[in-house]
């Protein structure tokens, strides 16, 4: 069976968490291939509720290896932290965790660039998570990073570090004022972080080539979301990754012909985190209402995530750089308490009427929504199963997103629970 790639379609936390995981039932391998632990996956299934930020989700079903691809950035402590409190629950992951020697490691300076350089950007923030994430990817392409295949040969990583690190810590002090790391303490904890997840590490690339020659199932499990990617997104209101397709072949070293379906997760409405335009974005009661009722609070940082009306030109352009080949819609439930409903059908710029979505930020914020009305439907959509019973008002509300997207939908999320979905029509071939 080939690869399914399960992607982010907006600006992050569609529910992906909740899909892979409806859908590893079917998986050999479930993969990371971007991001780290910025994002934050919810999961409820019969063995409780999770919330993992490197962990695949997939482990949940026993028959399940958990990968993590050379295009995602390992924070060890919090890898290891997971491991444990997944042990504490009763996960084991012993011979089911497979981690890139090529994964680069965000190191303790990143994390400490990360707030530096955030607060240095005054106005300007972005408002990552601060875990470090531009700062490790920053040296991966400065060719200055420290890999997961370093904590193997420690005695060649040290004059290595002491290279990196008087670099770091003279940007640490001279430009930020900073306070410096001692290269001892980050050798130590290297070596620490050696003898823990020594048994975790592999060759990734072959054990997924292996896998998908042998006909076993590999689900990619996306990190962040398409208006979130580093060349595609609201630049520069972006992250340091590719959660976009290509991403998900330059992540795991796999071959484009090897991915069968290109799975686009779609919130019914918009949420972002952190700083950027969002044309959609409700300032009002609505908003707010929305906010409380969907829970919408960052899972990996805790923030209000910024709540806005679906927007079909961001949708669209999703489809475009990322060629999906069906679609999911998660949250449609939230919509139920809502007196009317909107979605943005095309934006205007200077009197004209703009359908494509724009490459710069600042045009964008220049761009005011163009609104199509949704009656409130009459009754719940929540935990329904069959697309049948789901309200006539819901139904239309589906199918005129299919439309406007020009893709199928082929699975509705009714409820954070596994079992609260629908399967318009099976997504994996079994
Ligand atoms: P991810 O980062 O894309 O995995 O999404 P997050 O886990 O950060 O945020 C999605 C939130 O929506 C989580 O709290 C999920 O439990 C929840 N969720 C997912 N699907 C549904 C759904 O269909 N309905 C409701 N009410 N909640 C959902
Ligand atoms: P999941 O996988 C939502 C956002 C941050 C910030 C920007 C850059 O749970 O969908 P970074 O720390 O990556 O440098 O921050 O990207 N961001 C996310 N927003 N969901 C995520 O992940 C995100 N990961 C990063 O809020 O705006
Ligand atoms: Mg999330």
């Amino acid at each position: 069976m080939p690869a399914y790639a399960v992607l982010g379609a907006q600006w992050g936390d569609e529910g992906k968490g909740k899909i892979v995981d409806f859908l590893a039932r079917d998986a050999d391998i479930v993969a990371r291939f971007s991001g780290g632990n910025n994002a934050g996956h919810t999961v409820m299934n019969p063995m409780g509720t999770f919330k993992l930020h490197l962990v695949p989700v997939g482990v949940f079903w026993p028959q399940v290896i958990g990968v993590i691809g050379n295009g995602v950035v390992v924070d060890p402590d919090g890898l290891l932290q997971e491991i444990e409190e997944l042990q504490q629950r009763g996960i084991d992951l012993t011979d089911r965790l497979l981690v890139s020697e090529r994964a680069h490691i965000v190191m303790p300076y990143h994390i400490v660039l990360d707030e530096l350089a955030e607060l240095a950007r005054g106005s300007e923030a972005i408002g990552t998570t601060g875990r470090g994430i531009g700062p490790a990817y920053t040296d991966k392409a400065a060719r200055i990073g420290i890999r997961i295949a370093d904590l193997l040969d420690l005695e060649a990583l040290l004059p290595r570090l002491d290279n990196v690190m008087a670099h770091q810590n003279a940007i640490i002090d001279k430009v930020y004022g900073g306070q410096p790391l001692s290269l001892d303490k980050v050798y130590d904890r290297c070596k620490e972080w050696a003898s823990r997840l020594m048994q975790f590490i592999g060759p990734v690339e072959h054990v997924v080539y292996d896998a998908l020659q042998a006909g076993r199932t590999v689900v990619l499990e996306g990190a962040q979301g398409a208006m979130l990617d580093l060349d595609h997104g609201t630049y520069p209101y972006v992250t340091s990754s590719h959660p976009t397709i290509g991403g998900a072949y330059t992540g795991l070293g796999l071959p484009p012909n090897q991915i069968e379906s290109v799975l686009g997760v779609f919130k019914a409405y918009s949420t972002r985190v952190g700083h950027g335009p969002f044309l959609t974005e409700l300032h009002g009661e609505t908003g707010s209402k929305i906010r409380e009722l969907a829970g919408e609070f960052g899972t990996t940082t805790g923030r209000a995530r910024r709540v806005g009306w679906f927007d079909s030109v961001a949708a669209r352009y999703s489809v475009r750089i990322n060629g999906y080949t069906s679609l999911v819609l998660t949250r449609l439930d939230v919509l139920d308490s809502l007196d009317s409903i909107k979605v943005c059908t095309a934006y205007e710029l200077d009197g004209e009427t703009v359908t494509d979505f724009p490459g710069s930020a600042a045009v964008l914020e220049r761009c005011t929504p163009i609104y199509e009305d949704f009656p409130a439907w009459d009754r719940p959509t929540a935990g329904v199963t069959d697309f049948d019973d789901l309200p006539v008002g819901a139904r239309a509300y589906v199918r005129r997103l299919e439309e406007l997207i020009g893709r199928p939908i082929d699975l509705i999320s009714t409820g954070p629970y596994r079992h609260e979905t629908i399967e318009v029509r099976s997504m994996i071939a079994v």
